[in-house]
């Protein structure tokens, strides 16, 4: 009882208030204003005590609600008067003024150095070499293909990863593919097939087949060597990226709702238009691995393979 009386000592100061406000203005009509502050103290307190969302206004009536003020300010709190010039991420309070001194062209210059603590342990800095090396090639190239390969690629370090059309719009692939042209790298397709918007800027292809062989499947769905041999001689591509598994999709694999399928979608993917278009997980590699002629990859690689899809 004591305790209740004390969490609710808001509520019923603000009940006793508003009935000696209301006794006051009907003797001498003083003000109306302690009826309306006393009257809304008592309206919020009765709301906070008949709810169900918030266990602190529940049980503190009123008083509840000097919590979530706090709450409300404690970001101002802590940047104005608690947190150090360094403290802050991303960007601590020192690297905004740098910023903003710099914008409205002020002083950003201080006299006497640094004040980062420079020698304490763990603060880290890059230092200039007093012998640099001159880099002459910048374009950093890796060869993809051993002795056998019949159409080696020399693949920059830095490519646009797997996105498929229909996870991405047309204009989205449109413009990777015309990034990965004017950069001098690939563009990997996705397991969505290869679309029109692939072929328009003229940028180098991965093709990635995923476990729906969108674009070089028949139409039950099987993987369809003859088409895969004639999409995959195309110049554009310069590689093939096989998709084991459904890794982020275990289970049933990926869908693409029967709703989302474009003719555009229909057309690169070699999937009917009506009906949902399904990326099994990974065991529909099993029944048709042996289509790329997999007796002829390295052992160690086939090894992976194998324990991969089986
Ligand atoms: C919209 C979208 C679509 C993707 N589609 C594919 C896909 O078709 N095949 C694939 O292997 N990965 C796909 N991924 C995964 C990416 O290739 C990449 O591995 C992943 O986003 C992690 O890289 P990040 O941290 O740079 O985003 C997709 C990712 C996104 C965001």
């Amino acid at each position: 009882m004591y305790s209740i009386g004390l969490r609710h000592s808001a509520v019923i100061l603000a009940g006793i208030g508003l009935a000696v406000s209301v006794l006051v203005y009907t003797m001498y009509q003083w003000s109306v204003v302690p009826i309306v502050v006393f009257g809304v103290l008592v309206a919020i307190g009765v709301w906070d005590m008949s709810q169900h969302s918030h266990a602190v206004l529940r049980n503190y009536p009123i008083l509840g609600h000097i919590r979530y003020f706090f709450e409300m300010i404690r970001p101002e709190i802590r940047q104005y008067l608690i947190e150090s010039d360094n403290e802050e991420v991303p960007f601590s309070r020192e690297s905004r003024a740098i910023v903003y001194q710099r914008a409205k062209n002020v002083e950003d210059k201080r006299p006497f150095g640094t004040k980062e603590k420079v020698y304490d342990s763990g603060y880290q800095w890059l230092t200039h070499s007093i012998r640099p090396k001159k880099i002459t090639n910048t374009d950093f190239r890796v060869t993809i293909g051993g002795p056998d390969c019949t159409r080696p690629y020399d693949a920059s370090v830095y490519n646009i990863s797997a996105m498929s059309f229909g996870a991405l719009s047309a204009n989205a692939i449109s413009a990777l593919n015309n990034g990965a042209r004017i950069g001098g790298f690939a563009h990997d397709t996705g397991e969505g097939g290869i679309s029109r918007y692939h072929r328009a800027g003229g940028g180098d292809l991965i093709y990635e087949i995923g476990t729906g062989y969108f674009g070089c499947r028949d139409a039950q769905g099987n993987f369809d060597p003859d088409l895969f041999a004639q999409v995959a001689a195309d110049d554009q591509i310069k590689m093939i990226e096989i998709k084991l598994s459904q890794g982020a999709k275990p289970g049933q694999g990926g869908v693409l709702p029967a709703a989302k399928i474009t003719p555009e979608i229909s057309e690169a993917r070699g999937v009917p238009m009506g009906q949902d278009c399904v990326s099994p997980s990974f065991s529909a590699f099993r029944a048709s691995i042996s289509a790329f002629n997999i007796s002829s990859f390295h052992p160690a690689f086939k090894a992976s393979l194998l324990s991969a899809i089986t």
